[in-house]
């Protein structure tokens, strides 16, 4: 065996799936550590995921991202950095690291990308430098580069606490009900493919200037508890409320913002206005995070008259289910 077969290779692979909010993370508290305001409730969802190979080697070398085979400007890869380096200060030292991530989905769609991609980079690169963390220090560490990501590493439903902690060691996500819990179906209904202009991190800060800000704190203080309570009971109007309420607050805040956020597409509404009329006959409900995609919920018996109603809007989507958690690969 020659020495370079010999070497250890640092060396892992990750899978995570994307997750979106009944009640939903927006404010931070600290933006440089991606800490909330409050806390929030999400599903994974098992259909878009992303997975990512990380490998350490040399020292003294850049950093890289490669996405679906595009390389990533080091200008822009900012968030994955954060995850890269505390790693490297946890494990003492200056190798760098090679990411190589596929996305199954359109990504900055308002399909949480960053989301997933950030829990399988950080899933990946932590278990290629050798480090044994648990459930919630991996979702501290996904954190780092996008605050929701800190959700896409436990699995089914989950919540992610704020925390009080000013250097975040109490802000992390845990499933409140594992993926079987209530088998609901899940439609990612595609309204747009292409880049959101307007970043989530962007849009917070413009809403904290809306003349509905104070409003807006007052009833998303509420929604993580109200929403969690409607999963574990699978009451699914008391879920509907949740999920249609804080939907509307988030996305009216933004077009207040100046300048405004409008991330709402013609067919978006429509298949929303469409939900919010079938909502009243059979168990279906709807969110959108942030951008223009739209993603269904329905109980078993709702689900034919709710895939004809989507069927009917003419775009793509997808059938999938609640989703697990991230893991290696
Ligand atoms: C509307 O996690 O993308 O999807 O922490 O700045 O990366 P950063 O923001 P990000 O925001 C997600 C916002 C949301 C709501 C949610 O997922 O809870």
């Amino acid at each position: 065996m020659t020495d370079l077969q010999i070497e250890k290779e640092f060396k892992a692979s990750a899978r995570a799936h994307a997750n979106i909010a009944v009640a939903k993370y927006w404010g931070k508290r600290n933006s440089d550590l991606n800490l909330p305001l409050f806390d929030s409730v999400a599903f994974n969802v098992e259909g878009l995921y992303t997975e990512t190979t990380a490998v350490w080697d040399d020292d003294d070398f850049r950093d890289e991202l490669i996405i679906n085979d595009w390389q990533v400007p080091s200008h822009v890869m900012g968030r994955v950095q954060r995850i890269l380096d505390s790693i490297r200060k946890d494990v003492g030292w200056s190798k760098r690291c090679v990411l190589r991530s596929r996305n199954n989905f359109a990504r900055s769609a308002g399909l949480a990308s960053s989301a997933s991609g950030c829990a399988a980079a950080a899933l990946a690169a932590a278990s290629a430098a050798g480090l044994e963390l648990s459930e919630s220090q991996l979702s501290m560490l996904a954190r780092l580069g996008s605050g929701s990501a800190a959700r896409s590493i436990p699995a089914g439903w989950t919540r992610w606490y704020a925390g009080s902690d000013p250097d975040g060691s109490d802000a992390f996500a845990q499933t409140i009900a594992p993926p079987d819990h209530w088998p609901l179906h899940v439609f990612v209904v595609q309204i747009s493919a292409t880049q959101k202009a307007v970043s989530s991190s962007e849009a917070m800060m413009r809403c904290e200037k809306s003349p509905f800000w104070q409003a807006y704190l007052h009833e998303a203080s509420q929604a993580a508890d109200y929403a969690q309570t409607a999963i574990l009971q699978r009451d699914f109007s008391a879920l509907t409320y949740a999920m249609h309420h804080n939907m509307m607050l988030l996305h009216a805040l933004c077009m207040t913002c100046d300048p405004p956020v409008c991330y709402v597409e013609p067919k978006s509404l429509e298949l929303v206005k469409r939900i919010l009329r079938a909502c009243q006959a059979v168990q279906a409900c709807c969110t959108m995070d942030a951008g223009a995609n739209v993603v269904v919920l329905c109980e078993g018996a709702s689900y034919p008259f709710v895939k004809n109603d989507i069927i009917a809007l003419g775009v793509p989507f997808i059938q999938t289910k609640i989703g697990t958690g991230a893991q290696r690969i």
